[in-house]
């Protein structure tokens, strides 16, 4: 049936529909936690009504670690050894209210104590005796702590689909961080990775905006628990509003040119879920969209963020975000008037995070009646409001005896599963996977021995190159020598060269199986961007050599983004997928290549063969059309949602509890998973919708519905999803959520499935 498009919904009725709660997926107002608590407010107000403008100025700096050091920023003399000449300036001088980070350094959670124990201590000396926020990136477990328990990187845990894996994460995460002595954590990361060049994919959740809306939310559950105050919580940052990730270079930092309908229907959701969420903090993208600097745009740090989502927590900038809007950005003509910009668009804490002008500078722009003294007023009590509900004022030192499960073996086997259910088989030419033990084999490539690469950035430090980090955990070489009894590791080649030449063919003629592990060396933001998405000569080299001698060959690649392997890809039966998975990576690799595990990971980006086609799976049909008009241009590597198991799923036929949605009536679809193969695995029933006919192009599929789900050998369940009206909405030409009369089509495994939607009289 073609679409009526008479039927597009008018604004009086958008605006009925949306009072009924129907319209907008991403409703700003309903989140209970969020209701101001009196007597708080009351404190927080009274306390504000004391304070001076060198306070609140103050209050709304952050310095970094580095600041309070011997020696200078990025140039310490001694890896954060406490000036107290600096503390006091900092302090109690300037009254800097927030500390963040350590950048090129890792302490133990005692060293951690003692320093910002300090920090409390000289903080206390000021008048005001307000505590300091201190605020780090624990991004994938506690990261900036030793011996803490890492994590898999968010795009690994996002191929989990497990939402259950990031709460837990979550959980785990805030536990050791508090155990650190650090309450406020600048993670998740909820931009959607939807270009596979960009150097910071990894941090997200991958390309769709349902499993990052449901991933993100799960995280930050298990950062903040009930209770920020628990000294086992800590606050998150959803980061980094908004639109960061989609850059027109697929470079850090550049420029975004993003309709409002777009960043409405696929930025907006995830963000507006944390905020409902109750996520206590949000960090400002350090990019432009459509030539405005994001930190100095009103129409999105307070129109959009405060008035239309209803966040009320702190905002805080990026690094050195606001002095950029002057130095990089060239929109302010000084450093000061970048100052009255950012403020006076919204922000309430800034990064500075290495001068001491800022506070200064601030408050003569207040003094001067730039900025007025009730924006000001507005951020410090976010940011009291925030060490409040942190219990900073009733607490900032907690004992290691209440932290019994530090770095325990109860955390590590979290973060284990974690890493077992994200490792993706991507390909099995003749089930060679599982290994048998015995398998004559050859290990090789620039990953098989590098404990940094399976953790890739924000470990230890901010590029995740620390040379001493303690190998206690194993790299896969070590991993695949205690699983596999006949393992012969050569190097063969570094991440841009190849070495060992003749060593490589010796050793490949003797093996049956040459496991090849390549990828990508340690990376974030501007040192990780690209010039070439292939993956180096030298590696595709490495395994052309191999495939030579006649030995088969399972890839293994440990990367943070999808780099191209179309030219050795069919010289390979297997290809396993390990993205960044952490400390426990090597492990749960090998378990997956001798068959301990059955690998359930799918991917959560389309992983691009050719580097003129990066399309996500969300494309629209004319996306669809070749060269020679047949509708075959998408051809990627692998789709998103791709991964496969030792064991064998098969799809009932799905059936609909009607063939015709309604409004306020939900339908629900029914379908069988059979596991028929030989052995117990998981499986992620993925429900897809395409929209058949709209007045804006729709996507050729959207995906509307997941559920991992686990079956042991020959067991069926029957899986259910629920679909309404507003899971199917998209943004219309007037920005607004709209649905549209017509048809749809269902997807689950193999099989598809029609319905349509019938608008009620009430809603024509
Ligand atoms: C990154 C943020 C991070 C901040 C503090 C910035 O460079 O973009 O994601 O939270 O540094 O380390």
């Amino acid at each position: 049936m073609k679409k009526n498009f008479n039927y597009i919904i008018g604004f009086a009725l958008l605006l009925a529909w949306t009072l009924s709660g129907l319209a907008n997926p991403c409703n700003a107002n309903n989140n209970p936690e969020k209701k101001q608590n009196k007597k708080q407010a009351k404190q927080i107000a009274k306390m504000l009504s004391k304070l001076s403008l060198e306070d609140k100025v103050g209050e709304m700096t952050q310095l970094t670690l580095d600041m309070l050091s011997v020696g200078e920023p990025f140039n310490l003399k001694k890896p954060h050894e406490l000036d107290e000449q600096k503390l006091q300036e900092v302090l109690v001088d300037l009254k800097v209210g927030s500390i963040l980070n350590c950048g090129g350094h890792s302490y133990t959670r005692e060293y951690w104590h003692e320093i910002i124990d300090r920090i409390q201590e000289v903080a206390k000396q000021k008048e005001s005796k307000i505590p300091v926020l201190y605020g780090i990136d624990a991004i994938h477990g506690t990261n900036y702590t030793r011996d803490a328990t890492l994590f898999p990187q968010q795009i690994a845990l996002a191929a989990t689909w497990n939402t259950n894996l990031a709460e837990s994460m979550g959980r785990v995460t805030a536990y050791e961080t508090r155990a650190s002595a650090i309450p406020w954590n600048f993670s998740p990361v909820l931009d959607i990775g939807r270009d596979p060049r960009w150097p910071r994919l990894w941090e997200t959740f991958g390309e769709d905006v349902l499993l990052a809306r449901r991933m993100g939310t799960a995280m930050i559950k298990g950062y903040q628990g009930d209770d920020l105050a628990d000294s086992k919580s800590v606050a998150a940052t959803m980061k980094h509003f908004l639109g960061y990730s989609i850059t027109l270079t697929g470079k850090d930092r550049t420029q975004a040119w993003i309709p409002n309908r777009y960043i409405k229907e696929y930025y907006q959701p995830i963000f507006q879920d944390a905020i409902d969420a109750g996520a206590a903090s949000v960090m400002i993208n350090s990019g432009e969209i459509n030539g405005i600097p994001v930190h100095c745009n009103p129409d999105i740090l307070q129109t959009l963020l405060r008035d239309e989502m209803g966040f009320e927590g702190v905002a805080v900038t990026d690094w050195e975000d606001i002095k950029y809007l002057h130095s990089r950005h060239k929109v302010a003509a000084s450093y000061k008037d970048a100052i009255a910009m950012s403020i006076n668009a919204g922000i309430d804490l800034s990064m500075v995070p290495i001068d001491t002008e800022y506070p200064k500078l601030l408050k003569e722009l207040v003094e001067e009646g730039v900025v007025p003294m009730s924006r000001i007023d507005e951020a410090v009590t976010r940011i009291l409001q925030m060490k409040m509900d942190l219990g900073l004022f009733e607490k900032t030192h907690f004992d290691h005896d209440e932290y019994p499960d530090f770095a325990s073996e109860k955390h590590r086997l979290i973060s284990l599963e974690a890493t077992r259910e994200a490792i993706t088989l991507l390909k099995n030419e003749g089930n060679l996977l599982p290994l048998s033990k015995d398998t004559p084999m050859l290990l090789c490539g620039p990953t098989a021995n590098s404990l940094n690469y399976l953790n890739g950035g924000w470990t230890h430090t901010w590029q995740g190159a620390d040379s001493t980090f303690n190998h206690q955990k194993p790299t896969i070489a070590e991993a695949m020598k205690a699983e596999f009894q006949s393992v012969s590791f050569v190097s063969g080649a570094e991440m841009k060269e190849l070495s060992n030449k003749e060593a490589i063919i010796e050793a490949a003629k003797k093996a049956k199986v040459a496991v090849v592990c390549l990828g990508e060396s340690t990376y974030t933001e501007k040192p990780g961007d690209l010039d070439d998405l292939d993956l180096p000569a030298a590696q595709k080299e490495l395994v052309k050599m191999i495939a030579e001698q006649g030995t088969r060959i399972v890839l293994v690649l440990v990367e943070g983004r999808p780099r191209l392997v179309h030219e050795i890809e069919p010289l390979c039966d297997a290809v396993v997928m390990a993205y960044l998975p952490g400390n426990e990576g090597a492990q749960a690799i090998s378990e997956v290549l001798v068959g301990k595990v059955n690998p359930s990971g799918k991917l959560p980006f389309t992983y691009p063969r050719f580097a003129n086609s990066l399309l996500t799976y969300d494309h629209k049909h004319t996306d669809r059309i070749s060269q020679t008009f047949s509708l075959e241009a998408f051809q990627p590597q692998w789709e998103f949602g791709h991964g496969l198991s030792y064991t064998k799923f098969d799809y009932g036929k799905p059936s609909l509890s009607s063939s015709v949605l309604e409004d306020n009536k939900a339908i629900t679809v029914s379908v069988e998973l059979s596991n028929t193969g030989e052995q117990e695995g998981k499986e992620t029933v993925q429900l897809f919708v395409s929209d058949e006919y709209a007045s804006v192009t729709p996507s050729v599929k959207r995906l509307r519905g997941f559920e991992k789900i686990g079956l042991k050998k020959g067991e069926s369940k029957v899986v259910e999803f629920k679909i309404s009206t507003r899971d199917l909405a998209f943004v219309n030409k007037d920005n607004e959520w709209s649905i549209e009369q017509g048809d749809f089509t269902l997807h689950i495994g193999p099989h598809s499935l029609p319905f349509t939607y019938n608008k009620s009289e009430q809603q024509k």
